[in-house]
């Protein structure tokens, strides 16, 4: 049921549930700080309730979709961690593709552990035939970016380091990709711009997927985000929150039509999927006409899927859209058609 909803509606079913669940707390509004449904409200004690995005599940054998899983530690004192995906047919003689993962929830929710992103990317590399990390950067607002920033570069150093068996034995570093959705799109974007930056070329990509991105800027793209008020502003306090010494909604972070540095995004192929009803659509055109109209030499596509809300292809997998979505994907894991 809450599956067929828009996130308007989401967000103000669980406002509702909340407080038919919790009237000790919704009867004191005074002791609390920020409130950004549907992901986190932070108290004035700082005590943060996460309302989405806890759930986990342990790493498994799936049939279905032919692909193992298991967790790994890439940085015992930083607490960082990863899910790492091995589809059944890897053979070490015939190296396959590498998938680096950013899960989204807004830089303050869900993990690789979540329910969604273990089906996600079981979906993706039994489709794929790749091999897949999804890591588990910090997240806010315990960890304020840059921190989630920092830990997805130190475990993309990692994969190229080779150490851990399935990508010593399985992967083709030739064919390495970053991809995320929402705030993990946001994220792979901006681990894209890290590579073209690197001057240690240890680290290269073939390609770039965002799904449903998280970017934003001060001028308003299209009506959606001057007249949607409520998801604006829901939109705008993530950032602040998650980020308190940003410079701003134009930080290039966030909004990269305005990064000096984006034509050295360090890929040649971008694959950029946007929804129809979601407030983040116009930001993904954008991206593209950004990366067009820079001196970046490579070659973008946005694919719109019509009539779908944010980041539809992970929160409704069994929809005819989001099975599409993952076929693209990983047709473009593979070296099909940007
Ligand atoms: C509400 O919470 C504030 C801050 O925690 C506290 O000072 C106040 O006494 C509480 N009011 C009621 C009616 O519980
Ligand atoms: C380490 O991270 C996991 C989530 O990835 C979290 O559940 C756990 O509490 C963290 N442990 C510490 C010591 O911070
Ligand atoms: C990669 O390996 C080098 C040499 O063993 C080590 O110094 C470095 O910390 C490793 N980097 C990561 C990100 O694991
Ligand atoms: C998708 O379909 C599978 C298999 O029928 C089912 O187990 C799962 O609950 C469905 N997922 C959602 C989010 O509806």
């Amino acid at each position: 049921m809450l599956f067929t909803m828009s996130i308007k509606t989401f967000i103000f079913l669980n406002l509702l549930i909340f407080i038919s669940l919790s009237p000790s707390i919704s009867t004191n509004t005074s002791n609390i700080l920020y409130d950004i449904f549907p992901f986190i409200r932070v108290y004035t004690d700082g005590t943060i309730q996460r309302f989405i995005g806890t759930d986990v599940v342990p790493p498994s054998i799936d049939p279905t979709a032919g692909v193992r899983s298991k967790d790994i530690i890439i940085g015992p004192i930083l607490n960082l961690t990863a899910r790492l995906f091995l589809p059944k047919t890897a053979d070490p003689g015939n190296k396959i593709p590498l998938l680096v993962y950013f899960h989204g929830g807004g830089f303050f929710t869900e993990s690789a552990s979540s329910p969604s992103y273990q089906t996600h990317l079981n979906s993706v590399v039994g489709e794929a035939n790749v091999v897949a990390v999804s890591v588990n950067y910090r997240l806010a607002p315990e960890h304020p970016l840059p921190i989630g920033y920092e830990d997805s570069w130190l475990a993309l150093k990692w994969v190229f380091n080779g150490t851990e068996d399935w990508i010593k034995n399985y992967v083709d570093f030739g064919r390495v990709f970053v991809g995320g959705d929402s705030a993990g799109a946001n994220i792979a974007h901006n681990m894209a711009i890290r590579v073209g930056l690197d001057k240690t070329g240890r680290v290269s990509l073939n390609g770039l997927f965002l799904n449903c991105p998280h970017f934003w800027g001060k001028k308003p793209i299209g009506s959606g985000e001057v007249s949607n008020k409520q998801v604006k502003s829901v939109m705008e306090n993530i950032w602040v929150r998650a980020y308190p010494n940003t410079m701003g909604f134009d930080d290039p972070l966030l909004n990269p039509g305005l990064d000096p540095n984006l034509w050295r995004l360090g890929c040649r192929r971008v694959l950029v999927y946007v929804a129809g009803n979601d407030i983040l659509r116009g930001r993904g055109f954008y991206y593209k006409e950004a990366l067009r109209k820079s001196k970046w030499k490579g070659v973008v596509k946005v694919v719109e899927a019509q009539g779908e809300e944010h980041d539809f292809g992970v929160r409704f997998p069994n929809t005819t859209n989001a099975i599409k979505l993952v076929k693209r994907f990983a047709s473009f894991l593979n070296g099909g058609q940007v």
